[in-house]
C-alpha cells in the first residue's frame, strides 16, 4: 500500500531548503539538550535499562515544530511519538531527538540529534549534530557528505586486522537471544580494536569520517540509522544487512564500512558458529 500521494511528486526536490531546515532544527535541539544538561532533567524508564528523559521529548517537539513551520504537509516518524501523518506527502522525516540517551543521562558526552529524510521511500538527506563537540555531519544524495562544511570520506583501511570497529547492543540484551555478544566476541579477536559508544547515529558518522572502519548492529530502529546511513553512503562507504543486501532502514540489521573490509565483516557475521552468549 502506498503511503504517499503520487500526484504530489516533483523532480524539483528543494534539497538546499530541506537541508537548511534540518541543520537549523538539529542545532536548535542540540542547544536545548545542553540547556537540560545545565539545568537538570527528569529520567523515566521504558524498561529496566531503556531510559527516556524530558530532554528527549522537548528536543523532539522542537525539531518537529521547526520543520513543520517550513513544510507543514510533511510526514514524521519520530522515536518518542511514532508516526505523524497530516497528509500523503512523499516526504517523511525520520527523527531521533537524542541518540545516546543512556550517555546523556550519565553525563557522558557522546550523544547527538539525528534527522533523516525519505522522499518517495528513498533516503535523501541526513543531518546529525553532536552538541558536546559542536560537530555537524550532513549529506545530500549524490552531493557528498560533510563535517562542519568540509568534505568527509571513509577510511582506506584494507583489512580487519588493522580496523577499529564499533557496535552497540539493544535494550532487550537481557532477554533476547539476538544479544550481539557472540558477534562482539568474534570481532574482538579479529580486529585491531572494538568500541561501544552508545550512539548509533554517531557511530555511522564516525565511519563516514574514517574514525571507525566498520560498524554493525543487530536491532536498530529507522530513527537510529536514517540520517547516518545517508552520510556513510555519501562519504563513499558501503551499507548492507547481514546477508549483504542493500540496507533497509526498516530491516533492523546494519553493517556499515569503508567498503574494503565489508566482505570480511559479513563473513564473521555469517560464519555459522553464531550462538547466543549466555549471561
Ligand atoms: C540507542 C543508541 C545505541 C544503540 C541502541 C539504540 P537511544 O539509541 O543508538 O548506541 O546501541 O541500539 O537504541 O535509545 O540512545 O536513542
Ligand atoms: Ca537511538
Ligand atoms: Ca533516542
Amino acid at each position: 500500500m502506498l503511503l504517499f500521494d503520487v500526484t504530489t511528486f516533483s523532480d524539483q526536490v528543494p534539497y538546499n531548503a530541506l537541508l537548511k531546515t534540518a541543520v537549523a532544527a538539529s542545532k536548535e535541539a542540540g542547544a536545548l539538550l545542553l540547556d537540560y544538561v545545565r539545568s537538570g532533567f527528569r529520567i523515566e524508564r521504558k524498561n529496566p535499562i531503556n531510559l527516556v528523559t524530558d530532554a528527549d521529548h522537548a528536543a523532539e517537539q522542537c525539531i518537529i515544530d521547526r520543520i513543520r513551520a517550513h513544510f507543514p504537509t510533511h510526514r514524521f516518524l519520530a522515536e518518542e511519538r511514532g508516526r505523524v501523518e497530516p497528509s500523503l506527502s512523499p516526504y517523511l522525516w525520520i527523527i531521533d531527538p537524542l541518540d545516546g540517551t543512556t550517555n546523556f543521562a550519565h553525563g557522558y558526552p557522546a550523544y547527538c540529534v539525528s534527522i533523516g529524510l525519505e522522499y518517495t521511500g528513498r533516503c535523501i538527506l541526513g543531518a546529525v549534530f553532536d552538541p558536546s563537540r559542536n560537530e555537524l555531519f550532513t549529506a545530500i544524495e549524490s552531493r557528498g557528505a560533510q563535517l562542519n562544511g568540509q568534505p568527509i570520506h571513509v577510511s582506506d583501511t584494507m583489512d580487519l586486522d588493522s580496523s577499529l570497529l564499533v557496535t552497540g547492543f539493544s535494550y532487550d540484551i537481557r532477554e533476547s537471544p539476538r544479544n550481539n555478544l557472540d558477534h562482539f566476541a568474534k570481532f574482538a579477536l579479529k580486529s585491531q580494536g572494538m568500541r561501544r559508544t552508545g550512539s548509533a547515529a554517531l557511530d555511522l558518522c564516525y565511519v563516514a569520517t574514517g574514525r571507525f572502519d566498520g560498524f554493525w548492529e543487530v536491532q536498530l530502529n529507522p530513527w537510529d540509522m536514517t540520517a547516518g546511513s545517508v552520510i556513510v553512503r555519501e562519504a563513499g562507504g558501503r551499507l548492507t544487512n547481514f546477508c549483504g543486501d542493500d540496507l533497509s532502514i526498516y530491516g533492523q540489521e546494519l553493517v556499515a564500512s569503508n567498503g574494503h573490509i565489508h566482505q570480511a565483516m559479513l563473513q564473521i557475521l555469517n560464519d555459522g558458529t553464531s550462538q547466543t552468549t549466555a549471561l
